[in-house]
């Protein structure tokens, strides 16, 4: 670990954004489940459906309430998971970096948040869990979903009283979950592309941690910060494409998130 952590040293003495980029592994000790680790959400999925089928507006079109009974349960594993040492070093970076540090997470289980990452640090380019939004976009305004909203078991419905809470604010007409599904794309407003970009490539490093590395923005994060000349440095229990790269870079930390984020944090903190 030494070795990456000087080159992470080295690395901020150059100019430049700090960039943390982190997937469901980072969660995953918090007990969240991954998406295609051997429990992930899209291997063993729901009971009807390939879970990547719900995660589709083609699907929420065709059936609403199973697509949002399978965000409500997940909602409700999120809620009851807890921050851990890998969310909490990462809100300490930002604190101690307040002008050159960006969290970018594809994570949309609110952990970061909750560890104390500042909003205005933090860029959720999958959305929010615990967000809603109208399905027709009469506005681009978010809301939370109603705390007056149960938490759902797998397989269970949503039923009249549930369905009468996820609506529109503005329009009145059917709300829908604030997440980024399989058939959509990257923007700004809602998933921060222009500003992850512009940041990416002005970093001088770039920590990937806990993603296996296959959705389209985090890959240009990396390719654009690394054309920019900066540090790239993998953790991940696994091998995977970012740590390919990342070897040539920065190095890679093949280990928990948990513990490999707390010491890149002390050494960035305390150097
Ligand atoms: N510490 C470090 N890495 C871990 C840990 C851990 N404790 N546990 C698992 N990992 C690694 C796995 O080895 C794997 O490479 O985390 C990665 C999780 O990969 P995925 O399940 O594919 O999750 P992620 O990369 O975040 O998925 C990206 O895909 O499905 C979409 O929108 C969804 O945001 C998600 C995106």
């Amino acid at each position: 670990m030494e070795p990456v952590l000087a080159a992470c040293r080295a690395a901020l003495a150059k100019p430049g954004h700090v960039i943390a980029l982190t997937g469901a592994g980072v969660s995953a000790e918090s007990g969240i489940p991954t998406f295609r680790g051997k429990e992930g959400y899209w291997t063993i999925g729901a009971r009807e459906f390939h879970p990547q089928e719900l995660a589709t507006h083609t699907a929420f079109e065709a059936m609403p309430w199973a697509v949002w009974a399978w965000y409500l349960y997940r909602r409700s594993v999120c809620r009851h998971a807890q921050p851990n040492p890998g969310h909490l070093a990462l809100a300490r970076l930002a604190a101690a970096l307040p002008d050159r540090f960006a969290l970018v997470t594809q994570n949309v289980d609110g952990l970061h948040r909750r560890a104390g990452s500042p909003d205005a640090q933090t860029y959720p380019i999958h959305g929010d869990i615990s967000q809603m939004r109208c399905a027709a976009d009469c506005v681009p305004d978010r809301w939370p979903i109603p705390d007056a909203v149960p938490d759902l078991g797998k397989g269970d419905a949503v039923d009249a009283a549930i369905q009468a809470q996820l609506v529109c604010p503005r329009c009145g007409g059917m709300a829908r979950p604030h997440v980024l599904w399989f058939d959509e794309s990257y923007d700004e407003p809602r998933f921060h592309l222009d500003t992850v970009r512009r940041l990416a490539g002005r970093a001088a490093l770039v920590v990937s941690a806990g993603t296996s590395a296959q959705t389209n923005l985090p890959w240009q994060v990396v390719q654009l910060a690394a054309r920019a000349g900066a540090t790239i440095v993998d953790v991940n229990l696994e091998a995977n494409p970012f740590g390919d790269i990342a070897a040539g870079s920065g190095g890679v930390i093949r280990g928990p998130a948990g513990a490999a984020l707390t010491a890149i944090a002390d050494a960035l903190i305390s150097r």
